[in-house]
């Protein structure tokens, strides 16, 4: 029986073939996506890579792929990150690690997203994992109480700030059926930066492991 860290795995070396020698990768943060920096490391075709937070850069610059700034990089085709949950709409709550905001800024650029996960992040409805939501310091106790105006329960993560010197307040008891407006509504919250709602820029690409092996599925056309 394939444990989940295996499934993790197996989606993380899946994905490496979707890409092709030369190509810049963007790479996202999490177990899975170090899973993938170590599939990515071993098949040596990327040119480089663009990060989604100091810690990936590190272990990407650790396996001596080259990381580039997104500012140097008009484009580039694929992005390949976790999940924290993932529906058939193939929109996701991510932020757990708390690198939310510079993940979504590379999917931004990204042609495409590839979302690699294990089986137990796909759900039907999204909110049962908190939602985290990258906050100014001095708007933390504005936005919580913002939040709790559309029904949240805010909890400030202690002793935790983002690579952009802000807090993560986690978002508990939403039950997420319309995740593009509620995705919207956060952002208009002034103080919050960003939240951890990718449904305005889903993936385009589900891998996943499952224990009977690998398997994906596409995003519906819009
Ligand atoms: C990091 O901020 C997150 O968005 C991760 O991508 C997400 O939490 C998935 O992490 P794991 O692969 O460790 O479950």
């Amino acid at each position: 029986m394939m444990t989940q860290d295996e499934m993790k795995r197996s989606a993380a070396r899946e994905a490496v073939n979707y890409l092709s020698e030369g190509d810049i990768v963007g790479v996202g943060t999490g177990s899975t996506a170090d899973y993938f920096i170590q599939e990515l490391s071993s098949w040596g075709g990327a040119s480089g890579a663009i990060a989604s937070s100091e810690i990936t850069a590190s272990r990407l610059r650790d396996c001596g792929i080259p990381v580039l700034s997104l500012n140097d990089a008009d484009s580039f085709g694929v992005y390949v990150d976790g999940a924290d949950e993932i529906n058939r709409n193939l929109e996701m709550i991510k932020g757990g690690g708390g690198a939310l905001t510079r993940e979504k800024i590379v999917a931004a650029v990204a042609e495409k997203f590839i979302c690699i996960a294990d089986e137990t992040k796909v759900v039907d409805v999204l909110g049962a994992f908190p939602l985290p939501l990258e906050v100014i310091p001095m708007a933390g106790a504005y936005v919580s109480r913002e939040v709790q105006k559309i029904g949240g329960e805010p909890t400030l993560r202690q002793g935790f700030l983002t690579d952009n010197g802000n807090v993560i307040i986690d978002i508990h008891g939403l039950t997420i059926d319309k995740a593009v407006e509620l995705e919207l509504e956060l952002n208009g919250i002034v103080g919050a930066v960003t939240n951890g709602i990718f449904a305005r820029r889903s993936a385009d690409l589900l891998v996943y492991g499952t224990k009977n092996g690998v398997r994906t599925e596409y995003a519906d056309p819009k």
